[in-house]
């Protein structure tokens, strides 16, 4: 018998293999996330962080491998069911992805009302309330996305994800663009929120003050696979190239001096 969706993992890969025509991209992709982790997805450019992503939400499907997400098969269930699931999480895309036609407030209550009826009074104040937990102002709502800056389009971006009280969180380079003060900021929402809501957060990042602030475990996407997930003073002991360049340069020394500091 499966294990319950509430005491399994929140996600589960197993034996995931993707290829685009000849490029073989993961080859048997193995990775339990337990609910509450917050999991720093990282690997080379080009290693295959986004494809993982975008297999756990179910955008794209393995070419072999199963991938279960709050206990169940990803692809199994009416369209219905399908639906449900996809209300329990949200995503920030790499590159922020906003709807250009639409205002960000508009962006912001996008999946609200995809889910519900809501009136303009109840709308408005939830855009308020998540552009304030992304520290931007209410009239913000009003901007269109060519009118933001880059770290602006993350935190409408963040806002819009965090939109329906989601259950798991997926972040592709969420700090990337930010000053050192708003990637702080960031950190911050995100312990925060896992605290209240015992949110799961996978989150792909070059940045190594964020990683080492906020995740609780660290994987590594190299040669194809999971070639390790431990927390992120286990991870520094692993023999491996990647590992030694990423952890081990001079960037991430700083970094790993910094968090240790801090905490
Ligand atoms: N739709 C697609 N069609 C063909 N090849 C693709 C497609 N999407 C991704 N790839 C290839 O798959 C590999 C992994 O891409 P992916 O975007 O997942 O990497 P990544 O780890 O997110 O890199 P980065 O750190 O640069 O964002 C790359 O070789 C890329 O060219
Ligand atoms: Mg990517």
């Amino acid at each position: 018998m499966r294990a319950t969706p509430e005491s399994g993992p929140v996600i589960s890969l197993s034996g995931v293999v993707t290829r685009f025509g000849r490029n073989l991209v993961h080859d048997g992709i193995d990775l339990d996330i337990a609910r509450g982790e917050i999991v720093a997805l990282v690997g080379g450019s080009g290693s295959g962080k986004t494809t993982l992503l975008r297999h756990i939400i179910g955008l794209t499907r393995p070419a072999a491998g199963e991938v279960e997400l709050f206990g169940e098969p990803l692809h199994d269930g009416s369209v219905h069911e399908q639906i449900a699931r996809r209300r329990r999480f949200g995503v920030l895309f790499q590159q922020g992805a906003l709807f250009s036609a639409f205002s960000v407030g508009e962006n912001i209550a996008f999946p609200v009302r995809e889910e519900r009826v809501a009136t303009d009074d109840e709308i408005r104040q939830l855009v308020a309330l998540k552009l304030a937990m992304v520290e931007m102002e209410p009239q913000h709502a009003l901007l269109m996305p060519a009118e933001l800056s880059g770290g602006m389009v993350k935190r409408v971006a963040l806002a819009r994800a965090l939109a329906l009280e989601p259950e798991l969180l997926l972040l592709d380079e969420p700090t990337a663009g930010l000053d050192p003060d708003r990637s702080s900021s960031f950190v911050q929402l995100i312990l925060g929120l896992r605290q209240e809501l015992g949110l799961t957060v996978v989150l792909v990042t070059h940045d190594l003050d964020t990683l080492a602030a906020m995740s609780s475990k660290v994987a590594v996407l190299a040669d194809r696979k999971i070639v390790s997930y431990a927390s992120l003073e286990d991870t520094l002991k692993v023999e491996h190239p990647f590992i030694e360049r990423f952890f081990h340069g001079e960037q991430g020394r700083r970094a790993l001096a910094r968090a240790r500091e801090d905490g």
